[in-house]
């Protein structure tokens, strides 16, 4: 029997809505086919966006969406995408096949695209090829509600309100794609950079750190370990007696990707063994390490934790499917994925403190994908629904919890058996998710509750062969179903968590 402990009187911090957040970049179909198909389009849509993908994104309470990218947006001209479509200039995606970006989704398109969503704003703006003008130029464009050239050009464009932006992000990937800057130079550009980044909405420009009201500026942080990017961008930000949270930043990024084999090999999404199921849970639960190891250094300038960690790009990375553009990183996703996400959404809920925001890589078509399309049809992946099963921690409190766990799969590589986090929503209801990682062993598990008397519980879980997927044939092989299998105790819950699985509980009280 495995012994799960939650006390609900032990509250913690709020873990943000945003932690749930998505990434869409203009790569491969996921803006265009996955999400925006041109009013024209024979597929159903309202202004250009898939209904049917938009209904599904509703359904999972998507909080934020990054756009538009990626390695995009440092080569993304943001003028090329306003005005009328047919005099929007063409360019090549050097990055993602070297298609032709017609730049008919632009900042209108996405800002139509959340209000469809009823999500906040996350949009990455161009250091590596862009300029201090350019960037500024779209914030008041965006966001400026007076009388100005920006404000003026984007009411001719059919829009005479500004819209809010929530999150910006200066830079993107700036060690790398995004113009190979050590971390020192990008410290000082993103100081001059984020100068220009306007607080248009609020006439008091009072600096105060992760304020709704502001637009809050994300700096560029480290590939997976680089402590020393970390370390050095946050000293250069907090020099000169004036504190990084003054108006400077509000959050740090971190991204890192789950692949089981090497860059160069990475495997495939949907024909793996079991040592290699584990390998890849193995490497998903990195994102603990490398969470506390940025944490950490993060820790002694920001002891408080007001900056974010902004995870805004996890998820799996495998070979493309045969047959498909080598750039368009379009992938298959199965319960292995599931597991990847269980673990990874609990992870970001234990860490919730410092964790503010993240973004699965990508929403529709490209990578970990929560949704596929081809044509007209849809499919929910597995991903998906792990998606609408953490959904109810959403802008809960974390509670104290422990399960016990041992250690499993490849030997000299153990992942724990089981990931888990509690807490307490809005109406009081506890929330629990739990992970089984384990391919073949089903698990009792005794919930002994603390702070909280169970009265109702109801379940759903996601459970499935590690190699369980769903395809446009069978697009329903794999979902989400009711669990009655749970027994109230005298002090919390008695149940067996299914071999591979993820199972979310709301409990009530009498
Ligand atoms: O998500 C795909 C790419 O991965 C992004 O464009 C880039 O930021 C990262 O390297």
């Amino acid at each position: 029997m495995t012994e799960y402990y939650i006390n609900a009187s032990h509250k913690k911090n709020r873990i943000n809505k945003e932690i749930y957040g998505h990434f869409s970049e203009h790569l491969g179909r996921c803006i265009y086919e996955g999400i925006y198909v041109g009013e024209h389009s024979d597929i159903p849509n309202v202004n250009g966006m898939r209904k049917d993908v938009v209904d599904a994104l509703r359904e999972i309470k998507v909080p934020v969406l990054r756009w538009p990218g990626g390695c995009f947006a440092d080569e993304y001209h943001w003028m090329d995408g306003i005005g009328p479509k047919k005099q929007r200039k063409k360019m090549i995606n050097t990055h993602w096949g070297g298609v032709i970006e017609d730049n008919s989704f632009g900042t209108h398109e996405y800002m139509e695209l959340a209000r469809q969503l009823g999500c906040e704003t996350y949009i990455n703006g161009n250091v590596g090829s862009g300029t201090v003008r350019e960037m500024s130029e779209w914030i008041e464009y965006m966001t400026f509600g007076g009388v100005s050239p920006m404000a003026d050009l984007r009411a001719q464009n059919g829009h005479p309100d500004p819209w809010k932006v929530d999150f910006f992000g200066v830079g993107n990937e700036s060690w790398g794609c995004g113009g190979n800057m050590n971390p020192e130079y990008y410290a000082n550009e993103y100081r001059r950079y984020q100068t220009y980044v306007r607080q248009y909405a609020v006439s008091d420009q009072e600096p105060s750190i992760n304020n709704p009201e502001l637009i809050r500026k994300i700096a560029c942080g480290p590939n997976t370990d680089n402590i020393e990017w970390t370390e050095t961008v946050l000293k250069t930000l907090f020099q000169h007696n004036m504190p990084a949270y003054h108006g400077l930043t509000d959050g740090l990024s971190l991204h890192y990707y789950t692949v089981p084999g090497s860059w160069e090999h990475k495997g495939s999404a949907t024909d793996f063994d079991e040592k290699t199921y584990y390998t890849t849970l193995s490497k998903a639960c990195y994102m603990d390490k490398l969470i506390r190891m940025h944490s950490g250094i993060m820790d002694k300038y920001d002891p408080e934790k007001k900056l974010g960690l902004i995870v805004d790009e996890w998820g799996t990375w495998y070979d493309v499917e045969p047959g498909t553009n080598p750039g368009f990183l379009y992938q298959q996703n199965t319960m292995r994925d599931a597991i990847v996400a269980g673990i990874h959404l609990n992870l970001f809920n234990q860490h919730s403190d410092r964790v503010k925001m993240t973004c699965i890589a990508q929403m529709v078509n490209v990578l970990q994908a929560v949704l596929l399309t081809d044509g007209d049809k849809l499919v929910r992946t597995p991903t998906y629904y792990v998606f609408d099963l953490f959904k109810a921690h959403q802008d809960a409190t974390l509670v104290a919890s422990h399960i016990e766990t041992i250690p499993i799969g490849n030997e000299g590589d153990p992942v724990p058996n089981l990931s888990e986090s509690a807490s307490v929503d809005q109406d009081g209801r506890l929330q629990i998710t739990i992970t089984n990682l384990s391919c073949d062993t089903a698990y009792p598990i005794h919930t002994h509750l603390a702070g909280f008397k169970a009265g109702h519980v109801d379940a759903e879980i996601l459970t499935g062969d590690i190699h369980a997927k769903n395809t446009f044939e069978q697009p329903d092989a794999v979902k989400k179903a009711c669990f009655s299998d749970v027994t109230l105790t005298e002090d919390g819950l008695l149940f067996t968590i299914p071999a591979c699985s993820v199972l979310h509980l709301t409990v009530e009280a009498p």
